[in-house]
């Protein structure tokens, strides 16, 4: 967007309402006010206790890094007949490198100072850190307010855990995905931060359930109404369910209406006791948003697909689902950006995007708590990303990346119809899937008398259900309901989701018992038996086990090919 759109933006709201206590009452720390004067040319800098950057030990960086090219676009097909004859023997080109230096002081401006990175310094990051951030979320999100901040962050637990601190105070009540990233509910609730669920579908939270968990709140009963939103709304974690465009502009509109709603109601109805605005505050920690695999094909119509050879980066970001800052014209929405999945988790980096009153008031809070990301970290990301790869190459990355896990996606999901009958479900069951295909899992039927896939639907219609699933469209996860085991005997204290966990595990299969990323601590027994089962990591071939259903315990057994 030009700079001219972008000046015609709307600028963001007051929303100074959703600072918590904490977040109000924190000063500038006295020593961060004299960083604004640090880099003035000719300063006399008597004032901080900074260690002379000569006496730091390390002068240069030498680092190997992959090309930006190292792995194919999603649904490439190699042009060269030698990459094709390598890959018939199973063999993968060797990865090339390229190798750059960073050096503890840059020769000119353009450079990276590693110094500087390396001294105290900003909680925002160094400035190429930052031109890096701005120029990244406006090419890749546009944002639909003029004036927002991006500011560095040291991951999304971080960024969280910020969030939290930001706009909550002990005893708020925050809503959330009825399943979800366990590290957030240990972040929030010894904070006194209630999290309250909403149900989930195939697209992830669902707005008319946000809507009933909303317009129902009673104030006497359940405490002060939630003001703030934590979601993961691509490839969520543990659903694997990724939100759509109208989704997110139905919940959006519900965050902003409950501001207004409530000046209307607060004198007509009696529920909305509280005498402060409700509109709400939407968290987006979107680690998964590159790895955007698209829909699930069956591995028999894959081989007929176009491949994509485009060069355009733009082509490559359009495809992709909108983070809610495109739709954010208010500046209510806190997006965390991570670089955990795009370049390593260890790089202990990220971003915060949103409105200038919450980045500075984050800001303070940072450098309090973390001061900044590591500086070697910084010195390493900036340069591979801002001047050895620059942005089309950084993005070219990025498409390797969703590339790789769209396959390792198919793997894992080739290999479910495979070992299994899969077939669409059906009736409620399908309307789960909001718009998506809920699969259901049977043993499988002998295929010798089935001839079309119509009649395998049909001969499975009559058989019990093992478990059902929806191909995730994005992300590292597939989420699996299972259907099974409910006659099983259980020993005292044991769940059916333990009593399953334990079984597979014994038998060398490890899959994460979805009890743990229940948020509903009030259920102490499973609502349902489900399991998250990633497939971002290990071989393509190591994890081909046989979950079978016992017919004499009624549970899903494994057994290794
Ligand atoms: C939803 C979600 N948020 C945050 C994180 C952690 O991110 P980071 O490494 O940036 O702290 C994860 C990691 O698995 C995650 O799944």
């Amino acid at each position: 967007m030009s700079e001219e759109k972008v000046s015609s933006l709307p600028k963001s709201i007051d929303l100074s309402h959703h600072l918590s206590n904490l977040a109000k009452s924190r000063n500038v720390s006295p020593l961060k006010d004299l960083q604004k004067y640090i880099q003035r040319p000719g300063l006399i800098q008597m004032a901080g206790g900074l260690p002379d950057p000569t006496l730091f030990p390390i002068e240069t960086l030498h680092i190997d890094a992959l090309v930006s090219n190292s792995f194919a676009k999603k649904n490439a097909k190699s042009s060269s007949f030698f990459g094709w004859i390598w890959s018939m023997f199973g063999g993968a080109p060797a990865p090339k490198t390229e190798t750059y230096t960073v050096n503890k002081f840059a020769a000119t401006p353009e450079e990276i100072d590693m110094a500087h990175a390396l001294q105290y310094s900003s909680a925002g990051g160094t400035t190429q850190l930052q031109a890096f951030f701005r120029e990244f979320t406006q090419k890749v999100y546009t944002p639909a307010y003029a004036d927002w901040i991006t500011l560095a962050h040291c991951g999304n637990t971080d960024g969280t855990t910020r969030c939290f601190a930001t706009f909550c105070n002990p005893g708020d009540s925050v809503v959330v995905e009825e399943w979800t990233y366990p590290s957030a509910l240990s972040t929030a609730r010894p904070m006194g931060i209630k999290m309250v669920p909403v149900k989930v579908d195939g697209q992830g939270m669902a707005a008319v359930d946000l809507e009933r968990v909303l317009s129902t709140w009673d104030e006497n009963v359940q405490g002060r109404r939630p003001r703030v939103m934590y979601t993961v709304p691509i490839g969520q974690n543990p659903t694997g369910a990724t939100m759509g465009t109208e989704r997110k502009l139905a919940i959006y509109d519900i965050c902003v209406r409950y501001g207004t709603l409530f000046l209307f109601i607060n004198f007509s109805l009696s529920t909305f006791s509280s005498s402060e605005k409700s509109d709400m505050l939407i968290i987006e920690d979107d680690p998964y948003y590159f790895l955007q695999e698209g829909t699930y094909v069956p591995k028999s119509l894959r081989a007929k697909m176009q491949s994509q050879n485009e060069d355009d980066p733009m082509v490559f970001l359009n495809s992709l689902t909108p983070s809610y800052l495109k739709f954010d014209y208010q500046g209510r929405v806190i997006r965390l950006d991570s670089f955990s999945k795009i370049i390593a988790p260890g790089s202990r980096m990220g971003w915060f995007t949103c409105n200038p009153l919450f980045a500075e008031r984050l800001e303070r809070h940072g450098e309090t708590n973390t001061q900044a990301p590591c500086g070697f970290s910084q010195s390493i990301i900036v340069q591979l990303i801002t001047k050895q790869w620059g942005m089309k190459k950084f993005i070219r990355w990025l498409q390797g990346l969703q590339g790789e896990y769209t396959s390792r996606r198919d793997f894992m999901v080739d290999t479910l119809y495979e070992l299994f009958d899969v077939a669409p479900a059906t009736g409620e069951a399908a309307a789960f899937g909001a718009g998506l295909p809920v699969m259901t899992a049977y043993l499988k039927e002998p295929t010798n008398t089935i001839t079309s896939i119509s009649e395998k639907y049909k001969a499975v219609a009559s058989k019990t259900p093992l478990f059902s699933f929806i191909p995730p469209t994005a992300g590292m996860f597939v989420w699996i309901k299972f259907h099974v085991g409910q006659n099983v005997i259980l020993k005292p204290g044991e769940t059916l989701t333990m009593h399953i966990f334990t079984d597979l595990a014994e038998e060398g299969l490890l899959i994460a018992p979805g009890t743990m990323f229940n948020v509903d601590e009030s259920i102490i027994l499973e609502r349902e038996v489900a399991f998250r089962i990633s497939f971002s990591s290990g071989t393509h071939t190591g994890y081909k086990v046989l979950i079978t259903n016992d017919s004499k315990s009624k549970c899903p057994r494994v057994s290794r090919f």
